[in-house]
Parts: C-alpha cells; structure tokens; sequence
C-alpha cells in the first residue's frame, strides 16, 4: 500500500489574518509555491472554520494564545468587523518572526486625489484627521511600517465564481438605481489579481515598502455599468446613477509595483474579464 509522507517545511508556514475571499486565494497560491508548507487563518468567529478546514487552512480564534510565530504573516482582514482593528493588526504583526514577510492589505482610498487626476505609488495620502475611514488606514499601515513589514494598497476588488460573486459592479447591479455621480473614476483588480499580487511581495522579503495593487485601466462608474450591462452576462440591466455633486475619483498606475516585482495582471481590465466569464 502506497504511504503519504507529509514533510512540513516550516520556514515557508503563512499566516493569514483574515481568511476571507482574498485570503484563501492566497492560500492557495502560497501552496503552489510551498508545497508541504502549513497554512493558518485567523478569523474573527468560528463561522467559517468549518470551510476552512476544508481548504486545508487551520483555523484559530486565539490571539490570547498566540505565542507561536510565523515566518511569513499576511493581514487581509477588512476594518469593519473588528471591535479595534489596530490591536489585531499590533497583534498580528506580534505574531511574525522576523524572517520571512509580513504584508498588510490595505486601500489605496488614502491617495489625496479627488478631482479624477492621477496617483502613482508615490502620490500623497490625506492627513491623519480628515475621514475616520482613511486614519484608521493610515494607522494600520504605520504600525505595519514600524514593525518592517510592508503594506500592499488595493483598489477595488470583484471577482465572480462560483459562490463568490463580489465588487463595485455586483452591488449597483442589485440596486438598479444608485444615488452617485456616474463620472467618478474607479480603479479595480481582480481577487486573483490581488492575491497573486501578494504573493510576489511576500515571496521577496521586502522591509517597510509601500506597493499598489491595481489593473491600471480605471474606468468612471458608468462605463463599469455600461460594460456589464452590454456584456449579456448577466440577468438584471443597470439603470443609471443619479448623483450630481459627490466626490470624483482618480486614476492609478502602478507600474513601478509592477517593474519591481516583474508582476503582471490575469485580468489585464474589467473588460477582459467580462469576455472570461
Ligand atoms: N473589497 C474591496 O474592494 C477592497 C478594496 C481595497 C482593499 N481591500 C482590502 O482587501 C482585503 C481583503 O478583503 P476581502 O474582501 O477578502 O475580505 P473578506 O472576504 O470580507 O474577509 C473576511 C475575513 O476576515 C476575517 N476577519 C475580519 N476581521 C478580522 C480581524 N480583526 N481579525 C481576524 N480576522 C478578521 C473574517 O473572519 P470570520 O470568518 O470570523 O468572519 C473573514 O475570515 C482587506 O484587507 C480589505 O480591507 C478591499
């Protein structure tokens, strides 16, 4: 009879803060770069420990017990459902040990752009002080920063398979008519996109680096709804976006992310993924 030899390799064990859509793509990458390499998510609930186990993710509750480190630890936990996000992250960043990576996912919302201009990497962030939204963001990445782990900022993520049907797209498509102005920029990337985006940076080791997750192909709201209502894909049709004076957007590139880490999209726009689906 054929036996398993399962050999752990630990120097490449990960640790997810956050298990959530992102985060089990994540997993999965990390284990096709590592296999035999063990792979912890740490939640908020039990409710998913069940699936999570499933996936070979072994999940925990117990940051009082978290006296075990991790050479590699990811924080892709959203803010909204933690009673304080910035002890987690403190607590997260407590459970790396030094070696490996520790990235945290944040948001590109901070970039100080709001007239549809451009952000690069490099562009300034709103102070601390002007939206409780972008401080604790900023905060989560100080903390990040100072510990020497890095921080990887995200635009908006959809994907759309199987039960995961997420994004900016999914949600105004439900409501059919939506209380925004409809030439606001957006910038997206695919949950894959995204998570193999954070496998290339955990895998280089870097130490207090700022990076940019994006498809560089920014589109204003209507013509995300226009592409998703003109794709035949989907059974309900948008209506239209009624807002006069909110906010603009802006519009990322994130090439020098893309050069340093000789990274490339799947889903080079949200066109392209469209046609995949
Ligand atoms: N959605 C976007 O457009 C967008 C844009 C920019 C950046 N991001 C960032 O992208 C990352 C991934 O987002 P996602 O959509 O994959 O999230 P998600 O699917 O909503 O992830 C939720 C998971 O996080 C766990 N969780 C929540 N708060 C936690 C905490 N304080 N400590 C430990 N676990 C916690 C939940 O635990 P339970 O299983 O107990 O519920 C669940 O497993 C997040 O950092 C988010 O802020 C998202």
């Amino acid at each position: 009879m054929a036996t398993h030899l399962q050999v752990a390799i630990p120097e490449h064990n990960l640790l997810i803060v956050g298990p959530g859509v992102l985060g089990r793509l994540v997993a999965q990458n990390w284990r096709q770069e590592y296999p035999g390499c063990q792979v912890f998510g740490q939640t908020v609930t039990t409710d998913h420990h069940h699936e999570l186990t499933k996936l070979a993710i072994n999940p925990s509750l117990e940051w009082t017990k978290a006296s075990h480190k991790f050479p590699y630890v990811i924080f892709c936990a959203p803010p909204y459902q933690s009673s304080d996000y910035l002890a987690h992250l403190r607590l997260a960043a407590s459970c790396w040990n030094g070696e490996g990576s520790l990235l945290f996912t944040s948001s590109s919302a901070p970039y100080d752009c709001n007239d549809n201009g451009f952000c690069d990497e490099d562009s300034p962030v709103v102070p601390i002080g002007r939206s409780p939204r972008t401080d604790v963001l900023l905060k989560a990445e100080k903390i990040v920063l100072e510990f020497g782990g890095s921080v990887l900022r995200l635009s908006g993520l959809y994907i759309s398979f199987s039960e995961f049907n997420k994004g900016a797209h999914v949600y105004w498509l439900e409501k059919g008519i939506v209380e925004s102005r409809p030439d606001h920029i957006l910038n997206l990337i695919h949950y894959e996109d995204a998570a193999s985006l954070s496998v290339a940076i955990l895998k280089k080791k870097f130490r207090g680096r700022i990076f940019l997750g994006c498809d560089n192909h920014p589109l204003s709201r209507q013509e995300i709804m226009d592409l998703v209502n003109k794709s035949g894909k989907f059974s309900k049709k948008f209506e239209k976006f009624t807002g006069t004076d909110d906010p603009l957007g802006k519009r990322l590139n994130n090439s020098r992310t893309r050069q340093e880490l000789g990274w490339e999209p799947k889903y080079t726009s949200f066109a392209h993924f469209l046609e995949t689906i």
